[in-house]
C-alpha cells in the first residue's frame, strides 16, 4: 500500500516529537536533583555516528573497547530516548550482579523466551516464583546430585565416539551438539525420552530453538512459519513431558534425573510443580545448557590443538591420572583433571560466548571505579556488564589475548586475585549459571574420552566468532583429523 508523501511526513513528525517528549519526561524523572554523585559521562551522538564504520568493519567487541578506552568503565550510550550504561571490570559490577531484583531486574529482555518455555514458568512468571525455579534448579545441580550423573555421561561419550571409525574427519562443532544432546536428553530429561523417542525430541528441541532469531526476538508472537513451528513443538513437548510425569507417578517410578527433581520440587509456598512448569523447565535447561557447553567444548579444541605445550599437559595429565585410577572414572577423578579444567575455564575466557549480560535499574545505582570516582546511575537506564570486555582487562589477565590456561594454576590465580566478577562468562551473584559445574563436568568427559582415546589435528584455519549468533560460537566448520589411539599410562 502507498501513503502519501504527506501522511508519512506526518507520521515521522509524531514519533519525533513523541521521542522527544518521552526523553525528557525520562529525564525528567531519572535523574535525582539531590544526588551529589554525577551521572556516567555520556557517549555523545557525533561520536556514536563516528564509530558506525568501526562497529561495522571491527565488530563489536573493537567498538567497546574503544569507548571504554576513552570514557572508562561506566559510560552511557543514549540512542534515542533509551539510555544504556555500560559496565566494564569486576570494581563496577557489584550492584549489577548483587542488586536486589528491586534494584536490578532481568526486565522484560527475555520475553522472547515465553512462547520458548511456555506460560507458567521462566519470565511469564513472577519474580518470586522464578527465584524458587532457580532454587529448584540450583538443587537439582549440586555437586551432591552430579555424582549420579557421571556413569550415564561416560556411556553416551563411549557409545558416541565408539561409532567413529579408526580414522576420520570430522566437524567437532556438529560432533559436540549432538554428542551434549545425547547426554541432555539422558540427564536431565531421563531414560524414557533418551531411549525410546530421542529422534522426536530432537526434531522438537530444534524447532523451539529455531524461535530464536532476530525477528522472534523483537516480536515474540507474530504469526511468521518459524513462530508458528515453535509453538507447535513446545505444546508436543509439553505433551510428552507431562506423559513421562504422569506415567512416573502411576507406577510410583523415581529416577536420578533433572526432571525427576524439578518434578518433586515444592514452591515456597507449598505448591507442587505442575506438568507443564516442569516442561518448561526442562526445555528451559537444556536450551542453557546445551549449546553453550558445545560452544565451549569446540573452543577447547581450537585451542589445545593450536597450543601443543597445552595439549601436552593436557595428555599428560590424562596418563599421570591412568596411573593411578586405570580406566576408572567418578566425579573424585573428574575434579583432579585439574590442567583440563584451566584449559576449558581459558578457552570460556579468550571466546567468550556472550559480549555482555543485560538487567534494568529499578532505582538509582552507585558504583565506583578503580581509580575511586563514583557515578550515579539512573533509575530506569538499561545496564548491559560487558563481561567479554572484563575478560580481557590487562590490569587482572596478563597479555589478555594470549591463550595461557596457567594463569587459573594456584600461585598465580589471576581471576581470584582479580577481585570477584573477574571471571564472568558464567555470570555471578543471584543469577550466576546454576549449571556451571554440570557443564565443566560433562565438557571434562568428552574431552577426557578424546583425549585418551584420539590423536586430532585441526585442518580448518582457527576459527572466528560468528557475531551473527546471539550466543557467539566459532563460525563455520572446525573440522579435525582424528586417528584412533589407546593412550598408555606409562
Ligand atoms: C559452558 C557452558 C555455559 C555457559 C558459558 C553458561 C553461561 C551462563 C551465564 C552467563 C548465565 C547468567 C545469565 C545472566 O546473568 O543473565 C547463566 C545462567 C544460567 N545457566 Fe548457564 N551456562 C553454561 C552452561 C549451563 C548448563 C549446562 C546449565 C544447566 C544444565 C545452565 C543453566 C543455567 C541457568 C538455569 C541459569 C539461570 C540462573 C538464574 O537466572 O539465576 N548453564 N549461564
Amino acid at each position: 500500500m502507498d501513503l502519501p508523501i504527506g501522511t508519512v511526513w506526518l507520521v515521522l513528525a509524531i514519533i519525533l516529537i513523541t521521542a522527544i517528549v518521552t526523553k525528557i519526561a525520562n529525564a525528567r524523572v531519572t535523574f535525582d536533583p539531590v544526588c551529589t554523585r554525577p551521572p556516567p559521562p555520556v557517549v555523545n551522538n557525533i561520536a556514536l555516528i563516528k564509530l558506525l564504520p568501526t562497529l561495522c568493519t571491527k565488530g563489536p567487541e573493537v567498538t567497546m573497547t574503544y569507548l571504554y578506552n576513552k570514557f572508562g568503565s561506566v559510560f552511557t550510550v543514549s540512542i534515542l530516548w533509551k539510555r544504556i550504561t555500560f559496565l566494564v571490570g569486576p570494581e563496577v559490577s557489584g550492584p549489577f550482579f548483587q542488586g536486589s531484583e528491586s534494584e536490578v531486574s532481568q526486565g522484560n529482555f527475555n520475553e522472547f523466551t515465553v512462547p520458548m518455555f511456555g506460560q507458567e514458568n521462566g519470565f511469564a512468571v513472577d519474580s518470586s516464583t522464578r527465584m524458587d525455579e532457580i532454587r529448584f534448579y540450583i538443587d537439582a545441580l549440586k555437586p551432591s546430585q552430579l555424582r549420579s550423573h557421571v556413569d550415564p555421561m561416560l556411556r553416551e561419550v563411549e557409545d558416541y565416539f565408539g561409532k567413529w571409525g579408526e580414522v576420520g574427519v570430522v566437524d567437532l562443532k556438529d560432533e559436540f551438539n549432538h554428542i551434549l544432546m545425547l547426554i541432555a536428553s539422558r540427564c536431565l530429561l531421563g531414560k524414557e525420552v533418551r531411549e525410546k523417542i530421542f529422534g522426536e525430541f530432537y526434531t522438537l528441541f530444534t524447532e523451539i530453538e529455531a524461535g530464536m532469531n532476530f525477528v522472534s526476538f523483537v516480536l515474540p508472537y507474530i504469526p511468521i512459519p518459524v513462530n508458528r513451528r515453535r509453538d507447535r513443538a513446545r505444546v508436543k513437548l509439553t505433551e510428552i513431558v507431562s506423559e513421562i510425569l504422569r506415567s512416573r507417578k502411576i507406577c510410583n517410578r523415581v529416577e536420578e534425573d533433572v526432571l525427576q527433581k524439578l518434578m518433586d520440587s515444592r514452591y515456597k509456598d507449598g505448591r507442587r510443580t505442575t506438568e507443564a512448569a516442569v516442561a518448561g523447565m526442562i526445555i528451559a535447561l537444556i536450551f542453557a545448557g546445551k549449546h553453550t557447553s558445545a560452544v565451549i567444548s569446540t573452543w577447547t579444541g581450537a585451542c589445545l590443538l593450536t597450543h601443543e605445550k597445552f595439549l601436552d599437559a593436557v595428555v599428560n595429565e590424562q596418563k599421570e591420572i591412568m596411573r593411578t585410577y586405570e580406566d576408572m572414572i567418578d566425579y573424585n577423578v573428574l575434579l583432579e583433571m585439574e590442567t583440563l579444567h584451566s584449559c576449558i575455564k581459558e578457552a570460556g575466557r579468550v571466546n567468550p560466548i556472550s559480549i555482555g549480560l543485560v538487567r534494568q535499574a529499578q532505582k538509582n545505582i552507585i558504583v565506583r571505579t578503580k581509580e575511586g570516582v563514583e557515578y550515579d546511575i539512573p533509575k530506569r537506564d538499561t545496564l548491559v556488564n560487558l563481561v567479554m570486555l572484563t575478560s580481557k582487562l590487562p590490569h587482572i589477565y596478563k597479555d589478555p589475548e594470549v591463550y595461557d590456561p596457567d594463569r587459573f594454576r594456584s600461585g598465580r590465580d589471576e581471576d581470584k586475585v582479580g577481585g570477584k566478577f573477574s571471571y564472568g562468562i558464567f555470570g555471578g551473584g543471584r543469577h550466576a549459571c546454576a549449571g556451571e559445574a554440570y557443564a565443566f563436568m560433562q565438557i571434562k568427559i568428552i574431552w577426557s574420552h578424546l583425549l585418551r582415546n584420539f590423536e586430532l589435528k585441526l585442518t580448518s584455519p582457527f576459527p572466528k566468532a560468528d557475531w551473527s549468533k546471539y550466543a557467539l560460537e566459532p563460525k563455520g566448520k572446525v573440522m579435525v583429523n582424528y586417528k584412533r589411539r589407546h593412550l598408555a599410562s606409562n
